[in-house]
């Protein structure tokens, strides 16, 4: 008999998300789908998922053991968001309003608009207003069922202020039952100041400021926007290789505007993932299909900019690439941090099945953060992060459009939301 201090008994459905993983093709459709599900851990750490009947026989509760009604809910993993540019200041309408009157984002951006007006605001707030902004938007992740999301740099762009955005991060991840994984962006674009000198801006990263975020170990990973006017392929090169002798993990915001080919240079480094694709080439698709290399789809920012074009989700499932899913929350192309509008959105505009698009979110979004053996899904010895959802069957999440079904959300086995509302532990 194993211990238990949480159970869930008799939800109407559980979805475990259960490996092999990554998942490829069809089994991004096997959601490990148990009716009349029973679910229970120990300190933080799944012990069973499974039905009755394999409950009593299995796991003896502890006298103090919390044990909730799951009558009428379905039950998944939390939500991981592998793909966040969360701590920035300031925002964004005045832009939105110019894109809606037909001004395109790359226009804006050329216009020194865009990510440039996110870095003035960002450079200006003190740590502690960047802190309270980033506060209230973990709490909204979490209230539509994030329960670990990335977050990057790159609004600093310059050695003091890439730091404040990471040691804020690092605060944040101690004292928020959202856990981050925190990302050095500093190749997010070309700061003002050196906008007529790309290379020393380049050198400056390499030289100074990769080394500094390695040295204080603020991110685990690195990230580099490889984009016309921004950092072409080669730049790109230089910097993943300089990022990965010091020590870092690799992802890229590859082919998002133009096909450059950032997605076989991750694939060629050995990223753990390559994020956007919305213009990836079929080359791009077969080799990123073939390799561990995570295609991180952000299905918010086409709809958000008002995009006809879309990531290619059917071909890439279809040829086998790991296919995740993410938020890309940030104030210029997607101000959403809300997972579950993007499974939502994964089914209706990337004419992604619901199953597949729920192990994007899931077990294949861990993957795509080198934790899907601790994460992601419901399986012995991971983490008990799980949402029970008011809704009789998982289908549901996606067919009732602009609610919030997410009723409770527990992290390493601890409620953090309840009915609907944040649990604080003060
Ligand atoms: O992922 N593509 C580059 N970076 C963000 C946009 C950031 C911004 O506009 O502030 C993205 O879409
Ligand atoms: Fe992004």
């Amino acid at each position: 008999m194993n211990r238990a201090d949480l159970v869930v008994a008799d939800c109407s459905q559980i979805l475990t998300c259960q490996g092999p993983l990554p998942k490829r093709k069809n089994a991004l459709q096997d959601v490990g789908l148990i009716e009349k599900g029973w679910i229970a851990s120990f300190q933080g750490k799944v012990v069973f998922a499974g039905d009755e009947k394999g409950f009593k026989k299995e796991i003896l509760p502890e006298a103090d053991c919390l044990i909730i009604d799951g009558k009428g809910l379905t039950a998944l993993p939390g939500f991981v968001d592998p793909h966040t540019h969360l701590p920035f200041a300031g925002s964004r309408e005045q832009e939105f309003i110019l894109r809606l009157q037909g001004h395109t984002y790359q226009q804006l951006a050329q216009k020194g608009m865009g990510i440039q007006t996110t870095v003035k605001a960002t450079r200006q707030a003190s740590p502690e207003q960047l802190h309270s902004l980033c506060l209230s938007r973990l709490d909204r992740m979490l209230l539509y069922g994030t329960t670990t999301a990335e977050a990057k740099s790159g609004y600093g762009l310059n050695l003091e202020d890439e730091l404040k955005q990471l040691k804020v991060l690092r605060h944040l991840d101690e004292i928020h039952p959202v856990d981050i994984i925190p990302t050095f962006m500093g190749a997010h674009e070309i700061p003002a100041e050196y906008k007529n000198n790309k290379a020393e801006y380049i050198e400056l990263l390499i030289e100074k400021i990769i080394p500094e975020v390695k040295r204080e170990n603020l991110a685990e990973f690195f990230d580099v926007f490889c984009e016309e006017d921004v950092f072409s392929l080669d730049d790109t090169k230089k910097l993943v290789k300089a990022a990965k002798s010091a020590g870092f993990k690799i992802k890229i915001h590859a082919d998002e505007f133009s096909p450059l080919g950032g997605t076989e240079l991750a694939v060629e480094e050995g990223a753990v993932s390559a994020d956007h694709l919305i213009n990836i080439t079929d080359k791009g698709i077969q080799k990123l299909s073939e390799s561990q290399t995570a295609a991180i789809l952000l299905p918010a920012v086409s709809f958000f900019l008002r995009l006809e074009k879309r990531a290619p989700a059917r071909k890439l499932i279809e040829q086998g690439a790991v296919v995740a899913l993410a938020t890309d929350f940030n104030p210029g192309s997607s101000m959403t941090e809300s997972m579950l509008f993007v499974l939502q959105l994964a089914v209706y505009t990337l004419k992604m099945g619901i199953e597949e698009a729920i192990n994007a979110c899931t077990a294949n979004a861990a993957f795509a953060l080198n934790r899907h053996e601790s994460l992601g899904s419901l399986e012995k010895g991971k983490k008990m992060d799980l949402l029970l959802c008011d809704a009789p069957n998982f289908p549901s999440i996606v067919y009732h459009l602009g609610i919030n079904p997410i009723k409770h959300v527990i992290k390493n086995g601890k409620i953090v939301v309840k009915d609907g509302k944040i649990l604080r532990a003060d």
